[in-house]
């Protein structure tokens, strides 16, 4: 048996741990095939057979050995034909995607077709439906946590506000939980926009209190008065998504210029997607590995690894892409206790 493995999207800390997972519990008679660089690797024919030596420690690290992308073989025909006759020319009786809902999308879209094809779901915004986590998601909250502990000194020195920007564009679990984690006194996610004079006056009050402040935004939150999120509408991905990024900084010239406080803005960006994994996400993509070739043994296909608790269970594909698992306003009001 020949079973296909490729990392979509977004690379994030957790990838070569389900890597491992899946070589390391693969049976003698399975031969695992690594597909170079996401969907990429099927298009264009590139793949490396893996072994025991290769994934050898390689849990700890970030990253992806197999290297990843944001291609889209489903973008034009001729990628789609390119995409089957490599399936058929490597012999790949299965494949095991790794990757977030674009990913997974595509996943869903080959087993449609006939293809036995089975999810993992992976990303830092934790945003994939029914399942409680993906692996990267803590650490990238350990890392913007930790990253806004920092600026609480600097800003206060100063007497200033800082405005860190994370990533999150549609869900705003990182910059929830790294915000609550690290007390930010003001937390800004996509789910509950917010006017600028709600938020300058939310930033009056701290400030005329404490005399500093920290807001931690994410990326894809827009104020109710912008028309369109702040980012690179000339960049577009395969799956059509826009590049984002710079709502700190406009952030930061509006409040200045609203309230004349001396504010910056830091963009967190890709380092909450680098560096070694936590052990809960080495931990849990080692068990959504191992537990993804588990369903290619049962012939349980078309199918998608979760965790429930603290239970590593399978569903259906579509239920894993069909929405966006978005921050609960109950939650995001418990944020609020803490708004000040
Ligand atoms: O999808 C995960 C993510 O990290 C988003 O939060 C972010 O907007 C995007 O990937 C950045 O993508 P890229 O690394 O391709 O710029």
């Amino acid at each position: 048996m020949r079973i296909g493995i490729l990392t979509g999207g977004g690379d994030c800390p957790g990838l070569n741990a389900v890597i491992r997972g899946i070589v390391k519990s693969a049976p003698e008679s399975v031969e695992i095939i690594g597909l170079m660089h996401g969907w990429k690797g099927l298009v264009v024919g590139e793949s490396m057979k893996l072994t025991d030596n290769d994934v050898e420690g390689i849990h700890i690290l970030g990253g992806t050995i197999l290297g990843t992308s944001r291609t889209n073989p489903f973008k034009s025909e001729d990628m789609r034909v390119k995409m089957e006759e490599n399936i058929e020319k490597l012999g790949l009786d299965a494949i095991i995607g790794i990757g977030g809902d674009d990913t997974l999308s595509v996943a869903a879209k080959l087993s449609s077709m006939g293809y036995k094809a089975i999810g993992v779901p992976k990303t830092i915004d934790n945003d994939v439906a029914n399942t409680d986590y993906t692996f990267g998601y803590q650490t990238a909250v350990n890392v913007g946590a930790d990253a806004i502990d920092r600026l609480h000194s600097t800003a206060k020195s100063h007497g200033r506000i800082i405005i860190v920007e994370l990533m999150g564009r549609e869900a705003g679990w990182v910059t929830l939980e790294a915000g609550m984690a690290a007390g930010a006194h003001l937390i800004l996610i996509p789910e509950y926009p917010m006017t600028i004079d709600e938020i300058i006056a939310y930033v009056k009050k701290r400030m005329d209190r404490y005399g500093y402040m920290i807001v931690a935004v994410a990326e894809g939150f827009k104020p109710t008065e912008l028309e369109n999120v702040v980012g690179d509408e000339s960049k577009i991905d395969a799956f059509g998504h826009i590049k984002l990024g710079g709502i700190a900084h406009y952030m930061a010239n509006i409040i200045s210029e609203r309230t004349g406080y001396d504010t910056r803005s830091v963009v967190l960006g890709h380092l909450l997607r680098g560096g070694t994994p936590t052990a809960f996400d080495r931990i849990l993509g080692t068990r959504y590995g191992v537990h993804a070739m588990e369903l290619v043994m049962k012939g349980d296909f078309g199918r998608m690894v979760a965790l429930k608790g603290n239970n590593i269970v399978s569903i259906p594909l579509e239920y894993g892409i069909a929405t966006k698992k978005l921050v609960p306003f109950e939650y995001y009001k418990l944020s609020q206790i803490f708004f000040d």
